[in-house]
């Protein structure tokens, strides 16, 4: 007999960032995080519990997963066999709806996807609660693709009191993050060994001591729904985090040409009224946050960059389900 169970998940943008953890196994941030739901960038995954596996099995965009990246994922299938109390291996098929070597390719959707898929088909019905906390294990900003809409994911000392919640459906406000894809050759330092190294920047304890304040504003901007204000903060927000990216030892510069050649005409598109944001995660592509009304006109103008190899317009989803 077999188990066996599809999730649907999709990524998500921060505004306020996850960068630096209090605990690195069980991935407990240094501050909560603001984000929503993309809804163009997702996984799909399938999980089957099969006792006539003698090793997991998975599969990544059609093609078998080995090494580093395997161990992870089957390390995380353990876990969740452990809630369970099973140890029957599984096959995992995963699909991204995204061509890899974009830069796109998102832990966050993966480990939500397969948080959920791997807990249903072994009969565990956890609450959305729990399930963010057992997304966030596999990847800290997992634990943001559970919930629907706008999510705040939680800063706390234990596993238990660290999750993501939805503050805001994804009706509430017709939100849109515009992504432009540049030309990227793949990571040299993922966000996991990134997290390790915020220590390392002088200008970390800034950051962190500016965090409550910041927080507190955003939500404010978001439940008001003040897009200049959400905008502006988001922005800095972003930069804020690059800084302490660049002045780490070693330095992280996540940044292109194309990166800065983007981040320059979201200021002149600005300067002649067009409201527009950027922000920017562990890698060269710009998200570029607008209303919904401006989406399709700031789709065009990215397209005509120089360096900008796709664009893909992302409206606020809902989180992860069953399929
Ligand atoms: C820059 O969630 O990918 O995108 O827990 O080590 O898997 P791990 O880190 P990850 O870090 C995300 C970093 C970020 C900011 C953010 O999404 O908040």
């Amino acid at each position: 007999m077999t188990q066996k169970a599809t999730a649907w998940a999709p990524a998500n943008i921060a505004f306020i960032k996850f960068w630096g953890k209090r605990d690195e196994k069980l991935r407990l941030p240094m501050n909560s995080s603001v984000s929503f739901n993309l809804s163009n960038v997702f996984t799909v995954t399938t999980v089957e519990f099969d006792k006539n596996l003698v090793d997991d099995e998975v599969k990544l965009d059609g093609k078998i997963v080995d090494g580093k990246e395997k161990d992870r994922i089957t390390k995380y299938l353990d876990k969740i066999r452990n809630i369970a109390r099973v140890s029957t291996r599984a096959k995992v098929e995963s699909k991204n709806n995204f061509p890899v070597g974009t830069g796109m390719a998102s832990s966050a959707s993966g480990f939500a996807a397969l948080s959920l898929a791997a807990s249903s088909a072994l009969g565990l019905r956890l609450n959305k609660r729990k399930l963010s906390i057992l997304a966030r294990i596999g990847s800290g900003s997992a634990c943001r693709s559970i919930p629907d809409g706008w999510v705040e994911w939680k800063e706390a000392g234990t596993s238990e009191g660290s999750y993501a919640y939805s503050m805001y459906s994804q009706r509430h406000w017709g939100v849109c993050d515009v992504v432009a894809i540049v030309e990227s050759t793949k990571k040299s330092v993922s966000s996991t060994e990134g997290h390790a190294l915020v220590e390392s920047s002088p200008f970390y304890k800034c950051r962190i001591g500016g965090m409550r304040k910041k927080l507190k504003m955003i939500k404010k901007a978001i439940g008001e729904k003040k897009f200049s204000k959400f905008g502006e903060i988001l922005e800095a927000e972003a930069i804020n985090m690059h800084t302490v990216m660049m002045t780490s030892e070693p330095a992280l510069i996540y940044w292109t040409p194309e990166t800065l050649r983007i981040i320059l005409k979201i200021k002149e598109w600005r300067e002649r009224g067009l409201e527009v944001y950027f922000t920017i995660d562990a890698g060269p592509n710009v998200h570029v946050i607008c209303l919904e009304k401006d989406a399709r006109k700031i789709e065009r103008l990215l397209r005509t960059i120089e360096g900008v190899k796709m664009v893909v317009v992302n409206q606020v989803a809902r989180g992860t389900h069953l399929v």
